[in-house]
């Protein structure tokens, strides 16, 4: 069995607030900076229009240190960052959602092999309409929207560097 080969590592979670959601945000940016320049992950954000994605998101990056406004990359389909000092110290962070990606075609002419292929944080919303070309997900994290304004959040580690960020 190879050593990413086993069963995904499942576990639930409710954010019952936004609070909830930052916290959550927070306490993932410290095991992903934990890693330094050798974070590569790729976690893909699953849910339905108004989940709390891109929220989400916007809190990984603030704790990540991304400083000023993080847009919605709805209209760009991917909006980079990079953060941290040191040249070759520096953290690459791509925020990418799909939903108005409709010609997969285009995947190599966007640039997105060559992101893909680079070492960083990726985080994808809507990845189901990326279609093929999109990596298999380190972590997959699907946002559900309940009664009350309760987020079910089901986190599904599939690699070892997934898992490694759900302990
Ligand atoms: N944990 C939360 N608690 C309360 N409200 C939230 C929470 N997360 C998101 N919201 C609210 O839900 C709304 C939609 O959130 P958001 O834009 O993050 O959804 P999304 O999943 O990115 O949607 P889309 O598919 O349209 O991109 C926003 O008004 C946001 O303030
Ligand atoms: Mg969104």
């Amino acid at each position: 069995m190879a050593i990413d080969d086993h069963p995904p590592i499942v576990k639930s979670i409710a954010w019952a607030t936004e609070a909830d959601t930052q916290a959550f945000a927070e306490a993932l940016a410290v095991k992903l900076l934990r890693q330094g320049a050798d974070l590569n992950a790729l976690i893909q954000l699953h849910g339905d229009l108004g989940a709390g994605k891109t929220t989400f998101a916007r809190h990984l990056l603030k704790a990540l240190g991304v400083t000023g406004r993080v847009k919605s990359p709805t209209y760009a389909v991917v909006e980079p960052y990079t953060v941290g000092g040191a040249p070759g110290d520096a953290l690459n962070i791509w925020h990418f959602d799909f939903y108005r990606f409709n010609d997969p075609d285009e995947w190599e002419e966007a640039g997105f092999r060559d992101i893909f292929a680079s070492t960083g944080l990726k985080l994808a919303e809507w990845p189901e309409k990326a279609g093929e070309h999109l990596p298999a997900a380190d972590l997959d994290m699907a946002l559900e929207l309940q009664d009350g304004d309760v987020r079910m959040v089901t986190l599904s580690a599939r690699t070892n560097a997934g898992a490694a960020l759900l302990t």
